[in-house]
């Protein structure tokens, strides 16, 4: 640049100037092309995570000694005989009765991906005691959510065999307890707490920080026959208590803790409800005497339990996923930020370029103009002094 320009490479500093600013462009094109790559990868990101989200549910696994009637308190729930309960039908491997949107009801096991059709709750029955399955192994029952409104809104049941019955306790956590948002411990009015179903509750709350447990203690039908009933009651509340707040420690205070132990049966909740879905009258006789204050503690506790397993389920699932979400969010604001800042600069080289450019051609524009008014004034002198050589060539 500068003085020792001549016009032709005056000429080719255009053509150098072009391809630097092209390759600019090539670069920032490369640069939003590697954005472009680094957003799709979050793309990735927020798929997988929303394909979890659509699997989330709200679970809940029931635990208790055999013929406690767990299978009965889930069919109360579900208001319907869907598990196979009683003598010759004692649940032999883990079942989970989960929604479906379909109309029919069907059966999945671990063996087959072959849905099995389940035309009537008896061939359930019979599905299920047919299937000889390993007990840590998983039945699962597909059920018209239209049914039963736990299951519409996204609740999963897990049925178990009886913890008395099973060397697999710690099996049996891994695989099914770890991501149960409530345990229903069934026990049973008429015994207390066993050691087996204690310890179970200490392994799950040990690899659990602070397990949502509700102790539901069942066959209250038969006990509150006995004359010393309240006392009885008393004595039950008090030791569940205690084995909630001061051995497991997964309750903070006795308050709180009533919430979460409940009498009931099962067997009477069951038959009032078929009945009263059915639109018949229970028969005189089907259940015992002060009934509706066992009813209403079943519902009672239902209560409770919604409350308690779509809080566990929002705070424990969903809470992962916003902190994730937040992540990304900012990653992608950083990625972007970065982006615009480094383009910015590009156009800010970009414009100098052309200024730079500008200025060149400006100080060429003077130079013709200097060059032009050089050669005018050459072209003056050599007219004036040919025209004097002219006149006196002519005065010679
Ligand atoms: P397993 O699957 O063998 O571990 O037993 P379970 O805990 O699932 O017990 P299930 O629901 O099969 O109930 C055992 C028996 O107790 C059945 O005959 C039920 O009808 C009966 N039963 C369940 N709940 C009650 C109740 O509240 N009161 C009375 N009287 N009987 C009940
Ligand atoms: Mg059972």
């Amino acid at each position: 640049m500068g003085n020792g320009h001549n016009l032709g490479s005056a000429l080719q500093y255009f053509g150098q100037a072009k391809k630097r600013i092209n390759d600019i462009f090539k670069e920032i094109g490369e640069y939003i092309i590697e954005t472009d790559q680094f957003v799709d990868g979050f793309k990735d990101k927020v798929g997988g995570i929303m394909e979890i989200l659509a699997r989330d549910r709200m679970k809940v696994a029931f635990f208790g000694r055999t013929s406690n009637g767990k299978s009965t308190v889930i069919n109360a729930m579900l208001r319907d005989k869907i598990m196979p309960s009683g003598i010759g039908h004692t649940t032999h491997c883990f079942i989970q009765v989960e929604g479906t949107d379909s109309q029919e009801g069907f059966l999945l096991t671990e063996e087959s991906d072959q849905p099995q059709s389940i035309n009537s709750i008896k061939q359930l029955a019979h599905n299920l005691s047919a299937v000889k399955l390993e007990e840590n192994s998983l039945v699962r029952i597909l059920w018209p959510k239209s049914k039963c409104k736990f299951l519409k809104e996204d609740v999963i049941f897990v049925d178990s065999p009886g913890i008395d019955v099973t060397q697999q306790l710690d099996s049996w956590i891994d695989k099914y307890c770890l991501d149960a948002d409530v345990f229903v411990l069934v026990g049973n009015a008429e015994s207390t707490l066993m050691q087996t179903e204690k310890n179970f509750f200490h392994k799950v709350s040990s690899r659990l920080s602070s397990p949502n447990i509700f102790i539901l203690l069942n066959r209250w039908d038969v006990s509150v026959l006995e004359e010393d009933v309240e006392e009885v009651r008393l004595q039950h509340l008090d030791r569940n208590l205690g084995f909630l707040v001061d051995e497991l420690k997964v309750v903070s205070n006795k308050k709180e803790a009533e919430d979460r132990i409940y009498f009931i049966s099962a067997r009477e909740a069951l038959i009032s409800r078929l009945h009263q879905d059915k639109g018949t009258p229970t028969p005189t006789g089907t259940l015992q005497e002060g009934f509706q204050g066992r009813l209403f503690e079943f519902a009672n506790f239902e209560r409770k339990f919604e409350e308690c397993i779509s809080k566990s389920a929002v705070q424990t699932k969903f809470e992962q996923h916003t902190k994730r979400g937040k992540l990304i969010t900012s990653e992608v604001r950083g990625v972007m930020e970065e982006s615009y800042h480094k383009s910015l600069t590009k156009t800010e080289e970009q414009v100098k370029e052309y200024r730079e450019k500008c200025d060149e051609l400006d100080y060429l524009g003077k130079q013709l103009k200097l060059l032009t008014y050089e050669v005018k004034d050459k072209i003056k002198l050599m007219v004036e002094d040919v025209e004097r050589k002219v006149a006196s060539a002519l005065n010679d």
